[in-house]
């Protein structure tokens, strides 16, 4: 009785489109980014940072899904990003999961004074492997690092973690606003660099028609080079 569950937000999505881009293909790639991790730790409040530069200190957990869109300039491609903030909570697995399939890029989120955050982000990114695919690129964000004094996961710790997991990593405070643009904007790159070593390895012969990455929501551009 509290909210229904937002299966498909539009309003939020309505609300950041800017008037430019309110109807249209303006734009070059579309890439979509969930960010997942435990409960708390700030999800909902990295993106808002990103996307409106706003930041509240009350806690409203996130009953399933929504999300935002933002468009931003890299090398010369206008890429939009359709980015998933997904309810941490353990009751709302199944939906958020059903998300999964066609993100290209993942933020997974601990939150430094939380070990018990720490120790689940295994088990997030097997949910990854589970549900994504296989080409999913995901980045490791420790997040409130402005909160030194009650810090229980030394960045180290973190650092080590992602190596071991083949992520990049950042530590970040969605509060302070440390890391937020640059966790995106790397994950961004990441993800073009991607497509572009896809599309080198592709056959020159047939990457104009269907062979190209499936990186995009948007039917295949004509160029197949990404300068990202
Ligand atoms: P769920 O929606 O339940 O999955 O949680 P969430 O990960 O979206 O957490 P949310 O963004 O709602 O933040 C949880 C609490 O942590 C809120 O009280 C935020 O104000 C606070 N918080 C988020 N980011 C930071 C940060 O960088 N620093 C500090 N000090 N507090 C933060
Ligand atoms: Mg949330």
């Amino acid at each position: 009785s509290r909210h229904k569950i937002n299966m498909i937000p539009m309003a939020s999505a309505t609300a950041t489109y800017g008037q430019k881009e309110s109807s249209d293909q303006n734009f070059d790639y579309m890439f979509k980014i969930l960010i997942i991790g435990n409960s708390s730790v700030g999800k909902t409040s990295f993106l808002f940072r990103y996307a409106d530069d706003s930041f509240t200190p009350a806690f409203v957990s996130t009953v399933g899904i929504d999300f935002k869109v933002k468009t931003i300039y890299r090398n010369d491609k206008r890429i939009k990003l359709q980015i998933w903030d997904t309810a941490g909570q353990e009751r709302y697995r199944t939906i958020t999961t059903a998300y999964y399939r066609g993100a290209m890029g993942f933020i997974l989120m601990y939150d430094i004074t939380n070990e018990e955050s720490f120790n689940a982000v295994q088990d997030w990114s097997t949910q990854i492997k589970t549900y994504s695919w296989d080409n999913a690129q995901v980045l490791l964000v420790g997040n409130k690092c402005d909160m030194e004094d009650e810090r229980v996961v030394a960045g180290d710790r973190g650092r080590q973690l992602s190596e071991h997991m083949g992520f990049e990593f950042f530590e970040a405070s969605a509060k302070d606003n440390i890391n937020v643009k640059q966790t995106f904007e790397r994950l961004v790159d990441i993800i073009c660099e991607k497509m572009s070593e896809s599309l080198d390895a592709a056959d020159p012969a047939v990457t104009g028609a269907k062979q190209g990455p499936q990186l995009t929501e948007q039917p295949a551009p004509p160029q197949q080079d990404c300068a990202c």
